[in-house]
């Protein structure tokens, strides 16, 4: 393992203020969304969307790295060009996501355990070759009566380190994903509990597999109350409640914390990281940033439509939302630039 270059690495990733955009769906996933607006699902179709994604004009002034799946990362562009030497040629890091997905947990109703570990260090090899310089794999955690089980939470957090230590033995960059869902009626409170149980739990297994911290980036979910609890707190209470879980809980040898966005709405999840890096920026040791897909995507596609005669105007709003999660970086996000 070379420290530096995984260090250096995580550095570029999130270098200018920049964040990271995940485009990493699986095809399942991207065929679900693609179904939704009546879009083909076929293999051109998502290569058609990826392509109008990374040569969108401005993308790599607030993207520093994109995550691509293991379809995307063996397409090129129209014009034969691979998709991670395009997105090099506009200054962003090329990653891919390696888990399998998570299924159904043996023993554990309504959890799930992310699977993928099996041959996972010949396939980084072949990635390494393909141009990925950092990884993705994501965890899920459902909250829900009497869940997470401590057996569903270190199940999870072992895999998760696992992973970490074969990526950075590659000279890959692992993001870490242990994501809380925000399904559910439960309040913050108990998100920031479990949350906070989470990452304990995920760093504590990553230190027992030896993953060196400096080399990695932490990919969370904010802390929320439930999508269908009542009483759906300010930005701001969202903004304090997650800071304190992370400084209880992330070493400050950790470079980058990337947000996922969970399905929140593009504006709340700008104008939550725009209120943490406001309120909270000089109490924190990591940059705090984002590494969404659905809150800088969903607008855009929801514009292109399959309709090759949208793709300037969804390309400009790809390039906004991307821009307004730079501004939320530094604390400078404004609800002005919505409506500019
Ligand atoms: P969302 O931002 O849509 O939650 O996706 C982030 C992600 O990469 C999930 O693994």
């Amino acid at each position: 393992m070379n420290t530096q270059d995984l260090m250096n690495t995580a550095m570029l990733m999130v270098a200018g203020d920049k964040g990271l955009l995940a485009m990493d769906e699986s095809t399942g996933t991207a065929n679900k969304r693609f179904a939704a607006l009546g879009i083909p699902q076929t293999e051109e179709a998502r290569r058609t969307y990826r392509e109008w994604i990374v040569t969108a004009p401005g993308l790599g002034d607030s993207i520093g790295g994109a995550i691509l799946s293991d379809e995307n990362i063996r397409q090129s562009l129209d014009d034969g060009t691979p998709f991670p030497k395009a997105l090099a040629n506009v200054g962003i890091v090329a990653g891919i996501k390696v888990d399998a997905g998570a299924k159904p947990m043996a023993g554990h109703p309504g959890e799930k355990i992310t699977e993928g570990l099996d041959g996972l260090r010949e396939r980084l090899a072949d990635y390494v070759r393909l141009g990925a310089k950092f990884a993705k794999w994501r965890a899920v955690i459902t909250i829900g009566p009497n869940i997470p089980s401590l057996g569903c939470l270190e199940a999870n957090a072992h895999a998760l380190a696992r992973y970490a230590a074969l990526c950075q033995e590659a000279g890959i960059v692992p993001i870490v994903e242990p994501e809380v869902l925000m399904d559910g009626d439960h309040s913050m409170e108990r998100c920031f509990a479990v949350t906070e149980e989470t990452l304990r739990t995920v760093f504590a297994a990553l230190a027992t597999q030896s993953v060196f911290l400096e080399g990695m980036v932490l990919k969370p979910n904010m802390v929320l109350p439930g999508l269908a609890c009542p009483t759906q707190n300010s930005v701001d209470d969202v903004a304090d409640a997650t800071v304190a879980c992370l400084l209880r809980t992330v070493p400050a040898a950790v470079p980058a914390i990337a947000f996922l966005s969970g399905g929140q709405s593009s504006e709340l999840a700008s104008a939550r990281l725009n209120a943490m890096n406001l309120r909270h920026r000089g109490r924190m040791p990591w940059a705090l940033t984002f590494s969404y897909a659905r809150a800088i995507q969903q607008p855009a596609l929801d514009i292109w439509h399959g309709d090759a005669t949208h793709v300037a105007e969804a390309q400009k709003a790809l390039v906004h939302r991307a821009a307004c999660n730079r501004a939320a970086r530094k604390g400078a996000y404004t609800d002005a630039m919505e409506t500019a």
